[in-house]
């Protein structure tokens, strides 16, 4: 009898220790495709039926804890269900959930949020998809253009303005240097050819090609759009002389540059401007800002975001501003994501990403770390990762499915549950978390060196 794999061996471990996951996810799948309401949940064998959390912790339906880094896909630079949002949430819950209506704590937070990033005006909404697609909106009225730039490998939401160039099967995908406009879910027709044109996908950190692209497309250009660190491919941070060559170049065409800091806006205290030393003209803040509840920010000057308004630019949301999201973004923004406390999140991040390092280098893995801020992840591969083409072509995937498998079973989610995520680190992770975390992950490399790492098949999620 063949001896097992060891992907095998911890796929039956995974299935052995979660078997009430299975169970619920067997009955979803019947009413939900997949068995999950967001397509980035699929994972094989099954994904994780969550029950609780509480600050670095997570417990799954069969009741096993795990040290978890996925943090709601960064939404919880916070930690899970931090004591002080959570009272004071509590508290206001008995005011009422939605009104309908603004608050004088909707004015305090608009407050709060332009001085802190530096910006004359802002519109909330709820997810981040919603603050992308009112920046488009934004861009296309103020410039009196239609089409927009964005990077191939990027994500900025589910609404079909830019889902192109996403995630791009590369055999349709052309030249490196001048990628085609892949729409996602092609060949079904998910986003309408029309829309798909309007998008210029350009390669991330290449001045040289960029160059080429704008000299064509340039003056139909109305934004170039990116995520400041590129994390829907692994942390693929823009090179800072190219963020520099992004701001001249959109001012050379007139085009306006959105920062989508669905992600970056919970790493810095000022966002991504604070690390590249770069303003946009429009900035998108979602996720970790709103302490875990749905909250979003669109920022920008007086005069561009006053077109917003009625027989104007049309923005409307009858959960915008919803007070108890409100109430946490103000808690957050005020006493939970402060400089100090974002610095400890860097400081416990660089210590995960130089235990990870070592261990790489004590087992000769072919593989390395990026880590920016409180975020990083390990690429199976030795060679730099730039562009998406990088990531396809360079990173293998088995080892880490492997590795990911190899943690979860023993109680530590290492990132997102996919390899084009991340960890993140919120301020409720200890030092303690990151020494368990290393412990655990010498033995899966041990486990790992010299054995198979192939992966078993997945089905394509996205
Ligand atoms: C960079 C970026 N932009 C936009 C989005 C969409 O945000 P949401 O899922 O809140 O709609 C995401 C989600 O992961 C993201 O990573």
């Amino acid at each position: 009898m063949s001896e097992k794999t060891l992907t095998e061996e911890y796929v039956s471990k995974f299935s052995e220790k979660t078997p009430k996951s299975r169970e619920i996810w067997l009955k979803l799948r019947k009413l939900t495709p997949y068995g999950v309401h967001s397509n980035w949940r699929v994972f094989e064998p099954h994904p994780l039926m969550l029950q609780k959390a509480k600050g670095s912790r997570v417990w799954d339906v069969d009741g096993n804890e795990y040290i978890d880094y996925t943090m709601a896909f960064g939404a919880l630079v916070v930690g899970h269900a931090n004591p002080v949002l959570l009272e004071k949430v509590k508290q206001k819950m008995d005011e009422g959930t939605i009104y309908g209506y603004e608050t004088e704590l909707s004015c305090k937070l608009s407050e709060v949020v332009t001085r802190r990033y530096g910006f004359d005006m802002v519109r909330f909404s709820n997810t981040g998809s919603e603050g992308t697609l009112l920046a488009i909106r934004l861009a296309r009225v103020a410039t009196g253009r239609s089409k927009i730039l964005k990077f191939e490998g990027h994500y900025h939401g589910s609404h079909e303005l830019l889902m192109v160039g996403v995630k791009p099967d590369l055999k349709h995908a052309g030249h490196p240097k001048k990628p085609r406009s892949v729409p996602t879910g092609f060949p079904y027709h998910v986003v309408p050819k029309e829309l798909a044109e309007n998008v210029v996908v350009a390669p991330w950190n290449d001045a040289e090609a960029i160059e080429e692209i704008m000299k064509v497309h340039g003056n139909d250009i109305a934004a170039i759009i990116m995520e400041p660190v590129a994390m829907n491919m692994g942390v693929v941070p823009a090179k800072k002389d190219f963020m520099v060559f992004l701001r001249k170049i959109a001012n050379e065409y007139n085009s306006l540059l959105i920062f989508d800091e669905v992600k970056t806006s919970g790493m810095w205290y000022r966002g991504a401007q604070e690390y590249f030393g770069v303003k946009p003209d429009i900035m998108v803040a979602a996720k970790a800002i709103g302490g875990g509840f749905p909250f979003a920010a669109v920022l920008a000057s007086k005069e561009l975001l006053e077109l917003v308004g009625p027989r104007k630019v049309p923005h409307g949301g009858t959960f915008n501003a919803n007070p108890l999201s409100v109430y946490a973004a103000y808690v957050t923004l005020t006493e939970l994501l402060t400089e100090s406390n974002l610095a400890y999140t860097h400081k416990l991040s660089e210590e995960l990403a130089k235990g990870y390092r070592d261990i790489i280098e004590d087992k000769g893995f072919e593989a390395h770390v990026v880590q920016v801020a409180n975020k990083g992840t390990i690429y199976f591969s030795r060679e730099e990762i730039n562009t998406w083409r990088d990531f396809v072509l360079k990173v293998k995937w088995g080892p880490w499915y492997v590795w990911t498998l190899g943690m979860v079973i023993r109680g530590i989610i290492p990132q997102a549950m996919a390899y084009d995520e991340q960890w993140t680190i919120s301020i409720m992770h200890t030092r303690d978390d990151i020494q368990k975390t290393l412990e655990v992950a010498n033995i899966v490399a041990a486990e790992m060196k010299g054995r198979a790492t192939e992966a078993i098949a997945i089905e394509e999620s996205i």
